[in-house]
């Protein structure tokens, strides 16, 4: 009798293992009201959490934490630089791990939309393109039917394609991912494409054509793209879609971007989007039949390293987001949506099933838009009113006051059971607790290159008789290219005599130093745009040596032909000297080095150059390096270093690069106007800003898994290229505190 009853059961769990592995699939479909999932329409409250901006170690927490906000879905972009940053060479390890960051989306019951691109945009370094492949071929054209970046372009995302279906991670093979995206926000650049005499329209075909050839058996969305070619889904971003509707009238209603604040820029103001704004786009989205939106971003986080765009996008993408920078609820952005998420999802079906029926009160128009929504005997009402005072609707004998700029909604069209502007979640603000600090450094001068005959010798300089755009000598591998000549000041060669001389060095940006003999002579950087740089120096008799040191500071993700624009020292290059002499340096010979020899030769982990590390660290010096270490704050909160003190560079927490610094540069002093909340909120406005006076960003997070559990010791590098003060470095954790 046992061993009957034992052999049933394993036979048994057998059986439903075999069946369940065969049917184990989602099918994913829509119609003009909603997506649906195995044919049932759902509502889909998404949110943007990007996992290269955290680390795999924050995933569930943050994954979780979106979840209790009330989102039933995750959405990510791929970000192909990441994953191949010399051509055929992928990472997709530890915090790239896109597969492992889909099955903790997955294992926390959640759908996932997948934005492919590979354009990304994203305030990510050159929009997600690696800058190989505007190397590529000299007739390179991002975003065209150009051969060669077609074939790049699908390799990798058939890359990614196969990945995901490998891993079952495609709705159709029972995984989470219910849309995909080919393209990003390619719509919006019709117009400038257009004034290009560039014909668009095949290159919409082509990539939709390919997409859809890559048979995810799920929908594919186009964002931005009226001319979505069916069957892409064309999809909506912007602060409101609620105005918004598909080209196709069979297709649902999706924001894919629905911005919950703004990026920060270094030496702007810091941008907010008020809760009851956020909140009043939403509600509005769903009263006009809305049906999928997804929060740019939920969890903005950090641009670590080099990721961050720009031109000078800061190394926070806070993005006053509902979750912030660390991951902790930005109160009360997080809780007010929270409660909307639940009020929306709780009329799921009356949302996607019920007959709408809009009016307007007095007259006017989308500002007094009562909306009735009735299904099987149930009715929702939502009264908008996008006036700047309290209005009372008066319907079916009922009076509804609507808070100004906010919407109400009404279950039975009696009850009011939420209103975006009435927030009841209690203000939050952070509090960041000194830990540690003053620290104690060493430091040590970083090389100044120079071309003598002997670094011709040296491998890693190459020559040119002319001046070379930055990013095709560095393929964006370092912010940094030294470019280096040399001439000779003798009694014959009178073009220039020795003494006092002028440089005039052209750059399309962004910063330059400028050294004569070794000797720096100049520095200047301008946000955007090119400059000259002017400095005065001293020439000697016999070999002078010229060396300019050019950085970017994140490459443009946005716009026409970004891809080609152009960096580093090119145009004009002259010495003139006092009494006339002149000499034009642009065609002179030239040497290239990439990086600079800290970074790139990691000599600040090495023990063996621990003793090339002096005492007694100097104030406001150029480029020097700076060490010390730090113990690991105890507890959970997480970590930031204050970096108020320092000029502009880059740090290293045990060796990874928790991204540029630049404190020194401020935020205007004057445009921190009282924030009103009522009236359409847009990144471009002055409105709701705020830090006026401070560093643009003084602190910087350092992930808990940068940090060491054991030793409790942290290496702590930094890179100081404008001159800063170290001793006012210091380490502090993040606690909320209501406001
Ligand atoms: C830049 O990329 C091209 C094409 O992959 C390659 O030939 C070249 O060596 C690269 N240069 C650097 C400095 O990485
Ligand atoms: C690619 O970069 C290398 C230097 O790294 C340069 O010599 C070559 O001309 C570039 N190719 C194109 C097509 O831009
Ligand atoms: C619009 O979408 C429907 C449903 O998906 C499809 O059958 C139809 O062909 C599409 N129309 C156009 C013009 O692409
Ligand atoms: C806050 O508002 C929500 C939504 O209107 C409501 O459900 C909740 O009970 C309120 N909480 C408090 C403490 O007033
Ligand atoms: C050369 O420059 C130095 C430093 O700026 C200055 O002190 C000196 O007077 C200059 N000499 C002449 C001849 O102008």
């Amino acid at each position: 009798m046992g061993v009957f009853y034992r052999s049933f059961v394993i036979f048994t769990i057998l059986f439903l293992a075999f069946c369940c592995s065969l049917s184990e699939s989602t099918h994913i479909s829509y119609d003009n009201r909603a997506l649906k999932i195995d044919g049932k329409r759902k509502i889909i409250i998404s949110g943007s959490i990007h996992y290269p901006r955290s680390t795999a170690a924050m995933w569930p927490s943050l994954i979780k934490k979106a979840k209790e906000g009330g989102l039933n879905a995750i959405e990510t972009y791929v970000f192909w630089n990441a994953h191949e940053p010399v051509r055929r060479q992928y990472d997709f390890s530890g915090d790239l791990d896109l597969v492992k960051f889909i099955k903790t989306i997955q294992d926390a019951g959640l759908y996932a939309i997948l934005r492919i691109g590979p354009y990304v945009c994203a305030e990510w370094n050159y929009g997600g393109f690696p800058v190989w492949l505007h190397n590529l071929s000299k007739d390179m054209a991002f975003r065209t039917t150009n051969k060669i970046f077609m074939e790049e372009m699908e390799i990798f995302t058939t890359k990614i394609v196969d990945m995901m279906k490998k891993e079952k991670l495609f709705a159709s093979d029972g995984g989470p991912i219910i849309l995909a995206q080919i393209e990003n926000e390619f719509g919006d650049l019709e117009g400038a494409w257009h004034g290009l005499g560039v014909d668009y329209k095949p290159y919409v075909t082509a990539v939709a054509k390919f997409a859809d050839g890559l048979n995810t058996g799920i929908p594919w969305i186009m964002c931005q793209e009226h001319d979505a070619p069916f069957p892409m889904i064309e999809t909506c971003n912007g602060m409101y879609c609620d105005g918004f509707t598909p080209q196709n009238t069979s297709m649902p209603k999706i924001w894919t971007e629905l911005w919950t604040g703004w990026f920060k820029v270094w030496g702007d103001l810091d941008p907010h989007r008020p809760v009851e704004d956020v909140g009043y786009a939403v509600a509005r989205f769903y009263q006009r039949g809305g049906n999928l939106l997804n929060y740019y971003m939920y969890h903005g986080g950090t641009n670590f390293g080099r990721s961050s765009g720009g031109p000078q996008i800061t190394t926070s993408y806070d993005y006053d987001a509902p979750l912030n920078e660390y991951g902790l609820p930005n109160q009360p952005k997080w809780g007010h949506l929270k409660q909307l998420h639940e009020v929306i999802l709780s009329f799921e079906k009356i949302i996607t099933h019920g007959n709408f029926v809009t009016r307007d009160f007095d007259n006017a128009g989308w500002k007094r838009e009562m909306t009735e929504v009735t299904y099987q005997g149930e009715k929702l009402c939502f009264f908008a009113n996008g006036e700047y005072e309290t209005y009372t609707f008066h319907y079916e004998g009922l009076e509804f006051p609507v808070l100004p700029w906010s919407v109400s909604i009404a279950q039975d069209c009696a009850t009011e059971v939420f209103n975006t502007a009435r927030v009841n979640v209690t203000k939050e603000v952070m509090e960041y607790n000194k830990q540690q600090g003053p620290l104690e450094w060493t430091w040590r001068a970083e090389r100044v290159e120079q071309l003598k005959d002997q670094s011709a010798k040296e491998k890693s300089v190459t020559f040119a008789d002319e001046l070379l755009e930055q990013k095709s000598v560095t393929n964006d591998t370092s912010d940094y290219l030294w470019y280096m000549t040399s001439l000779e000041v003798d009694e014959c060669s009178s073009t220039l005599e020795e003494g006092n001389v002028t440089l005039k060095v052209h750059t399309d940006g962004q910063v330059l130093h400028a050294f004569l003999n070794k000797k720096r002579i100049g520095t200047h950087y301008q946000k955007g745009g090119g400059f000259v740089l002017e400095a005065a120096g001293k020439l000697k008799p016999g070999i002078n040596t010229i060396s300019l040191l050019s950085a970017t500071v994140g490459l443009p993700n946005y716009g026409v032909l970004f891809d080609k624009s152009s960096y580093g020292v090119v145009g004009e290059a002259t010495l003139t000297s006092l009494a006339g002499g002149h000499i034009d340096l642009a065609g002179a010979q030239w040497g290239y080095k990439v990086g600079i020899s800290g970074i790139d030769e990691r000599k600040f982990y090495s023990d063996k150059e621990k003793r090339n590390w002096k005492n007694n660290p100097p104030v406001n010096k150029h480029l020097v390096w700076y060490k010390a270490t730090f113990d690991t704050p105890s507890g959970v909160d997480p970590v930031v270093l204050d970096l108020e003190g320092l000029g502009k560079g880059a740090a290293w927490v045990n060796g990874n690069n928790i991204g540029r610094y630049w404190p020194s540069i401020r935020r205007p002093d004057i445009g921190c106007n009282p924030c009103d909340y009522r009236g359409p909120y847009n990144q471009n406005d002055a409105k709701c800003r705020t830090n006026c006076g401070e560093p643009a960003q003084k602190f910087y997070h350092v992930p808990r898994s940068f940090l060491n559990k054991d030793t409790k010791k942290n290496d702590l590098v930094l890179f100081e290229e404008f001159g800063g003060d170290p001793s006012q470095v210091n380490v502090r954790t993040v606690t909320p505190k209501k406001a």
